[in-house]
């Protein structure tokens, strides 16, 4: 038994011990006490029946002229005695155990007579106890004499210590019995999780998050275990950080983390407002029965910037676009996440259904999205997409102004993505003194294919409204640049790659989003490792597992990766059987026509592959259609051999990096297009032309038998970069760029200001 357990049972023991022993005393003491009354009285009662039949028996034979028969009377008595006496005191017979003490008429026999009631008392003849009685003995109504008559008491006095024996089994013995049991059930489902939960703690306390072992879950202490766990989780990651921060400046490297971006934001933008603008909210309301529910989107664009906010707090506006996020905030659209420890604001502006329609499904998903990535797909562009996409920026934009009226001088707006071309525009018409940066977060073409955009005059004019356009590399920088200069009277400055008009300049800038490096692993639990977890899930019997998680989306390349897993088992039969490649999909902008095709092309090209190769124990590919959490692709990512990324045209993809993060155990071989944002940084990856199947083929072959040392080599590489150019890296440069820029417009409501 542990030390603290044994504390606390020996502090509880004794005094649950005493008070059992007190009740079962109490218990046994009334009972034992109710048996001997009920003892006594009857012993009473008997002697008074027995009295009174003696009595009318001598009344019977009264003037008693045969002494014989009234002796022979009395001498039938056992266990009391008897004596008879006239008026005037003369004994006229006794029974012969009659003690010598009542041969003369005692006194109560005189009072009998002379009250003509009966008298009852207990004396003693110095050998016994006696319940005494005398009563009056009347003939024809007149007291004739008196009858003493005598109870030996000494029977039942004899009686009392097994009453109170019994009393003992029947009541004490059973109360103690009560009061061990629930000692034990404290001891069980209270004392021994707690003492576990101590334990666990002084573990995490003392040893950190690998030697504490799996979290005490048992007991009713279970609600209390859980807080505690999270408690001592943001101690761990507390502690972690804070060495982490030493070893940083041990080092002198420069890695961020939330702690120094927090740091930093405050020192940069000194006290004043920090707004970001999404068409995407990081946390979506549903109903799930009663209850309300939230999901979080997948898309990069939520995984890079959540983080960031975390850490830098400030307002979210984005679309309230949860069937129940009415619900959820306020009646101006505001509610304070992430839910479960809110660390900023989110703002939720409603959306029509036809101004989603023709803003959100229309024209940024239909017109700029293909419009933006080189796929192949047709952009579409609709008169009225057009318009409801200005309204909607329009309505965003009084957002906007709405949270920062009455606020400080030159505020922070941080706008993201192709939802938003106009917004920048918008807000400083509104709010000069306003810092503006626009953060493209997908590819920008070249300027013959952007040209073809009806309203691309507008969208340049929209976008170059902020003081910083940024992209993911120098490549779209300088597209966008070619296309301004193409389309808009401007002065383009190919030294600081900037765009100077009549009031304004906006400097275009490569800002190469990541993602947050993972604190340490939470305590390990005696879990499954997740491949195996994975294997028994899903019925895998295969040797190599490969994944790919995408939204399903037509950029993302899946029905070339498919092709590719195809030609790969056809040309290496020896990976049929041994290899299964697991797709975790999310569908995605599902109410479009060219992602409705695209997902039932998946799942027949899916079926297809399978039926081709399949055998009764192996299923080559895995299509797991549904939105996964970030903890449940986590498991997929360390236990996949390969991970395949092939975007035919992507900014950045942050599911590369999610991965190369993911691999703390340095084995994995990432598979990535040469047309994603990624593909610049993560050069250890197997680069490939998604269009290339043969290649993609090949590169899957090389990926499961490349040597573990050569995977470990190329791991650590990849993590080295990753881990000091993370998310919060991307933040701090974006808004310290922006705390540069010099605010060239006449702002009228503050002064220019050049920032340090
Ligand atoms: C891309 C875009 C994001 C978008 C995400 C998810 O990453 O750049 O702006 O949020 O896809 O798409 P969705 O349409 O669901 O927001």
């Amino acid at each position: 038994m542990s030390a603290p357990r044994l504390g606390i049972t020996r502090r509880l023991l004794p005094p649950i011990l005493l008070i059992s022993a007190l009740v079962a005393a109490a218990c046994t003491f009334l009972q034992g006490r109710q048996e001997h009354e009920r003892l006594k009285w009857e012993t009473r009662q008997r002697a008074i029946a027995a009295a009174d039949t003696l009595r009318g028996a001598i009344e019977a034979v009264w003037p008693l002229d045969q002494p014989g028969q009234l002796h022979a009377l009395l001498d039938r008595l056992r266990d009391s005695a008897a004596a008879l006496y006239t008026a005037d005191g003369a004994r006229v017979a006794g029974s012969s155990n009659l003690p010598e003490k009542f041969l003369p008429m005692p006194g109560i026999v005189r009072d009998a007579i002379h009250t003509n009631q009966r008298t009852k008392g207990i004396e003693t003849d110095n050998q016994r106890w006696w319940y005494v009685q005398a009563l009056p003995v009347r003939v024809n109504g007149a007291v004739r004499g008196g009858l003493l008559f005598l109870s030996d008491l000494s029977p039942s006095e004899a009686a009392f210590p097994r009453l109170w024996r019994q009393a003992l089994w029947r009541v004490g013995l059973p109360a103690l019995l009560i009061a061990l049991l629930i000692f034990l059930i404290i001891q069980r489902s209270v004392i021994r999780p707690l003492t576990e939960l101590m334990d666990w703690m002084r573990r995490v306390r003392t040893g950190g998050a690998e030697r504490s072992g799996p979290v005490p879950r048992s007991g009713i202490v279970a609600p209390l275990t859980r807080e505690v766990t999270h408690l001592a989780r943001s101690l761990l990651a507390a502690r972690l950080a804070a060495a982490e921060e030493a070893r940083l400046r041990h080092q002198g490297e420069s890695r961020w983390t939330p702690e120094r971006l927090n740091a930093h934001v405050r020192t940069v933008i000194q006290g004043r407002p920090l707004i970001v603008v999404s068409n995407r909210e990081p946390y979506m309301h549903v109903r799930q029965g009663k209850a309300l529910r939230y999901i979080v989107p997948p898309g990069g664009l939520v995984t890079a910037l959540e983080p960031v906010l975390r850490a830098c707090s400030g307002t979210w506006i984005a679309a309230g676009t949860g069937e129940a996020d009415r619900e959820a905030a306020d009646e101006h659209g505001r509610l304070r996440v992430p839910p479960e420890a809110p660390r900023y604001t989110l703002r939720r502006v409603w959306l029509q259904p036809d101004e989603e329609r023709g803003y959100y499904y229309g024209f940024a998903n239909e017109g700029l999205w293909p419009l933006c990535h080189i796929t192949h797909t047709r952009p579409l562009f609709r008169a009225e997409d057009w318009t409801h996409y200005a309204r909607v920026n329009a309505k965003f934009a009084d957002a906007v102004v709405d949270e920062l009226a009455g606020t400080a001088d030159e505020p922070f707006v941080l706008i993201q993505d192709y939802h938003f071309a106009l917004l920048p525009r918008l807000i400083k018409e509104r709010r000069p003194d306003a810092r503006i940066a626009l953060f493209w977060h997908i590819p920008w073409p070249n300027p013959e294919s952007f040209g073809i955009c009806p309203w691309a005059r507008e969208l340049l004019e929209g976008m170059l409204g902020a003081d910083i356009i940024g992209f993911h590399i120098q490549f779209f920088c300088n597209n966008f640049l070619e296309s301004v200069d193409r389309t808009l009277e401007s002065r383009l400055d190919w030294e600081h790659f900037a765009v100077n008009r009549a009031e304004q300049t906006t400097l275009v800038k490569p800002f190469p989003i990541s993602i947050a490096w993972p604190d340490a692993p939470a305590p390990t639990t005696d879990e499954a490792s997740p491949r195996t977890a994975i294997a028994e899930r899903l019925g895998l019997t295969a040797r190599w597992l490969g994944v790919g998680v995408d939204r399903l989306d037509y950029t993302k390349g899946l029905p070339e990766r498919l092709l590719a897993l195809e030609r790969f088992l056809e040309k290496y039969p020896e990976f049929q059987g041994q290899f299964t490649y697991i797709e975790l999909g999310a569908p995605s902008r599902s109410l479009l026509p060219r992602y409705q095709e695209l997902e039932a092309a998946l799942v027949s090209e899916t079926d297809r592959i399978n039926r081709r190769f399949h055998t009764k124990s192996w299923t080559p590919v895995v299509f797991l259609k549904k939105q996964h959490s970030h903890d449940e692709i986590l498991p997929f990512y360390q236990a996949a051999d390969v991970c395949l990324v092939t975007s035919l045209h992507d900014g950045m993809n942050l599911v590369s990096k999610e991965f190369v993060a993911a691999r703390r155990d340095g084995q994995g071989v990432l598979i990535l297009s040469q047309f994603t944002g990624a593909s610049r940084e993560l050069r250890d990856a197997l680069i490939v032309n998604p269009y290339d199947i043969e290649q993609m083929a090949d590169a899957l072959h090389t990926a499961l038998t490349m040597p573990p040392e050569e995977q470990r080599a190329r791991m650590a590489r990849m993590r080295d970069m990753l881990q000091t150019h993370d998310v919060y890296r991307w933040a701090a440069g974006l808004i310290t760029e922006l705390a540069n820029i010099r605010l060239e417009a006449k702002i009228s409501s503050a002064p220019t200001r050049e920032a340090e």
